[in-house]
C-alpha cells in the first residue's frame, strides 16, 4: 500500500480511538466506545500489515500474534472480573517492556555496536562463513545508512528517544508488576503487601536514581559512538526505581497508580513510536497517556491527595500506616430476616456497594432487592463512591449488568448529603469507602480521603463475612456505631435471602 492510504487509515484509526475514549467516559454510550476502539485497531492493523514488506517479516508477526493471541484468550477467559484490574496491570507491564526491546533495537539498528571484527569458527563450512559475512556486511551497511540518512540533530533526538523511551518502559514493567502483585493479594513478598514499603531516604533514593539517569543520558550523548554501557546501567536504575516508586505507595491510593501505570504505558508506547517512525503509534500512545494523566488526576481529587505526592511515591504518607487490629469496642448483629423487616419499615434506603458485592456477584441479587422494595412504595437509590471496587466504574459496570436503572445510581458527591434524610442504608461489601475515620482520625492511612457518609442515616446495615479491615487494612469504625448492624456471610447469598422474607 503507499504511503497517502496508509496515512488516511492512520488519521481515520486516530479518529476511531479518540471517539472510543468520548463514547466510554458515559455508561449510556460505553458500548459504542468500545466498538470504535476496536474497528480502530483494526484498521491500524490492517495499514501496518500492509507495510511489511517480506513475506517471512509478514509471516514472523503472524506467528507472533497467533502465538499472543492464543496466550491472551486462554488467560482472559479464566479471570475472573474480579481480577481485570492486576491483569490490567499485568498487561501495562507488557507494554513497558515491548518499550524497552524496541528501544534496544532502535540502539542496535543505528549500528553502533556493530561488530567491528568477524570472528569465524574454525572449520566452518563455506555456507558459514558466507552467511558470517552477509550478517557483518548488512550490520555494516545499516550503519552506514543511519550515519549518512541522519543529520547529527536528527541522531540526537533519536538517541534522546532511545533513551527516554528505555527509561520510562522500564519503570513502567516493574512498576506494573509490583502494582500486579499488591492487586492480586497473595504473595508473600514484601514489595507486594498493600501497606507501603518505603526504604530509609525513599525519596532521596528516588532523587539520586533521577540524576544518576541524567548524568547517563549525557553520557550516552557525548561520545560520537555512542556505548550500550549507560544505556544497560540506565536501565538497571531505572528497573529498581519502578519497584521501589510503586512499593512505597499504599493499597487506599492505588487506584490511583493503576491509572499513572496506564499512563505511563501510553507514554511508553509513544516513545515506540517515535522510535519506530510510526504516527499513529505515537498519537495512541499519547492518547493514553493523557487520558490515564487525566484518570490519575481525577482519582487524585476524589480522594483528595495530592497528585504529586502520589506519582513521587507516596511522598508526604510518612506518619500513616494501616490499624487493622485495633480494638474499637462491641457491634450489633443482625439475621437477614431481621433485616429484612426493617426494610419493609423503612420509606428510604441507599444502597452502597463496594468490592465484596463484586467477590460475591450479588448484583442481580441486589436488582431483585431493588425492584423488591420499589414496588412495596419504597425509594431506593444507589450512592457509588469513585474509588469503590478495583477499578474505576466498577460499581457502575455491575449495575449495569444486573439492569439496575441509570436514574437510580448516584456519584458519591450527588448523594452524600442526602444519608441523614435515609432511613435505612446497606452497605453491600464496601469497606473503606464508608470508613468515617478517614474524616476523624488524621492518623489514619486513608485520611482525607472523601467517603460514603453512611452513619448518618437513621440505620446501617453493613454485609460482609467478617470483621476484616478492607483493603487498605485500617479498621472501620462504622460497624461498632450505635445506629449500624453487622450482617455476616455471602453478600450474595445474605440478600437473596433478604429478598425471600419480603
Ligand atoms: P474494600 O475496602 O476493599 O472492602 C471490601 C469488603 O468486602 C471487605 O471488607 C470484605 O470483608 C468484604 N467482602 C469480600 N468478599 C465478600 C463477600 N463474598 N461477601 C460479602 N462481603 C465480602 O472495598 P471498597 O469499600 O469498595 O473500597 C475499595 C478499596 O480498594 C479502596 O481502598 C480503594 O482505594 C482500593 N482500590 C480501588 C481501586 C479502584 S480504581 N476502584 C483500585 C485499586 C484499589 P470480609 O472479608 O469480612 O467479607
Amino acid at each position: 500500500m503507499v504511503a497517502g492510504p496508509i496515512h488516511m487509515a492512520y488519521i481515520l484509526a486516530a479518529l476511531l480511538f479518540i471517539m472510543a475514549l468520548a463514547g466510554l467516559s458515559k455508561q449510556e454510550t460505553a458500548k459504542y466506545g468500545c466498538l470504535s476502539g476496536m474497528v480502530g485497531m483494526t484498521i491500524a492493523l490492517i495499514a501496518t500489515f500492509a507495510q511489511v514488506e517480506s513475506v517471512s517479516g509478514f509471516f514472523l508477526i503472524v506467528l507472533a500474534m497467533a502465538i499472543g493471541a492464543a496466550i491472551g484468550i486462554f488467560v482472559a477467559r479464566r479471570v475472573a472480573m474480579t481480577q481485570m484490574p492486576e491483569m490490567i496491570a499485568c498487561l501495562h507491564s507488557f507494554v513497558g517492556l515491548a518499550a524497552v526491546l524496541v528501544g534496544y533495537n532502535s540502539f542496535l539498528e543505528l549500528g553502533s555496536i556493530a561488530p567491528e571484527t568477524v570472528t569465524i569458527p574454525v572449520g566452518a563450512s563455506q555456507a558459514t562463513i558466507v552467511a558470517i559475512l552477509d550478517a557483518a556486511n548488512q550490520a555494516a551497511d545499516a550503519a552506514a545508512q543511519a550515519a549518512t540518512t541522519m543529520s547529527a540533530g536528527e541522531l540526537n533526538t533519536h538517541l534522546v528517544e532511545i533513551f527516554l523511551g528505555i527509561f520510562i518502559g522500564a519503570v513502567t514493567f516493574t512498576g506494573s508488576i509490583v502494582a500486579y502483585g499488591k492487586l492480586n493479594g497473595t504473595y508473600k513478598l514484601r514489595v507486594f503487601k498493600s501497606a507501603p514499603l518505603m526504604l530509609p531516604g525513599g525519596h532521596y533514593l528516588n532523587l539520586a536514581a533521577l540524576i544518576v539517569s541524567v548524568l547517563l543520558l549525557v553520557w550516552f550523548m557525548a561520545t560520537p559512538n555512542p556505548s550500550v554501557i549507560p544505556l544497560i546501567l540506565m536501565t538497571l536504575i531505572a528497573f529498581a526505581f519502578g519497584v521501589h516508586l510503586v512499593a512505597a505507595i499504599g493499597g487506599a491510593d492505588m487506584p490511583v497508580v493503576i491509572s499513572m501505570l496506564n499512563s505511563y504505558s501510553g507514554w511508553a508506547a509513544a516513545a515506540s513510536g517515535f522510535m519506530l517512525s510510526n504516527d499513529l503509534l505515537i498519537v495512541t500512545g499519547a492518547l493514553v497517556g493523557s487520558s490515564g494523566a487525566i484518570l490519575s488526576y481525577i482519582m487524585c481529587k476524589a480522594m483528595n491527595r495530592s497528585f504529586i505526592s502520589v506519582i513521587a511515591g507516596g511522598f508526604g504518607n510518612e506518619g500513616a500506616a494501616a490499624t487493622g487490629d485495633e480494638e474499637m469496642g462491641e457491634y450489633h448483629e443482625l439475621k437477614a430476616n431481621e433485616v429484612a423487616d426493617l426494610l419493609k419499615n423503612s420509606s428510604s434506603v441507599i444502597i452502597a456497594p463496594g468490592y465484596g458485592m463484586a467477590v460475591s456477584q450479588a448484583q442481580n441479587a441486589v436488582a431483585q432487592l431493588t425492584e423488591k422494595l420499589k414496588a412495596r412504595g419504597i425509594e431506593v437509590r444507589f450512592a457509588i463512591h469513585p474509588v469503590a471496587g478495583r477499578l474505576p466504574g466498577h460499581m457502575n459496570v455491575l449495575l449495569a449488568e444486573a439492569k439496575v436503572p441509570y436514574d437510580i445510581v448516584f456519584e458519591m458527591d450527588e448523594i452524600n448529603d442526602d444519608f441523614e434524610n435515609t432511613d435505612t442504608v446497606l452497605v453491600i461489601g464496601a469497606n473503606d469507602t464508608v470508613n468515617p475515620a478517614a474524616l476523624e482520625n488524621p492518623n489514619s492511612p486513608i485520611a482525607g480521603m472523601p467517603v460514603l457518609e453512611v452513619w448518618k442515616a437513621r440505620n446501617v446495615v453493613v454485609f460482609k463475612r467478617s470483621m476484616n479491615a478492607g483493603y487498605a487494612g485500617v479498621q472501620n469504625p462504622l460497624f461498632f456505631k450505635e445506629n449500624a448492624a453487622m450482617c455476616f456471610g455471602d453478600a450474595k447469598k445474605t440478600v437473596e435471602e433478604i429478598v425471600a422474607n419480603i
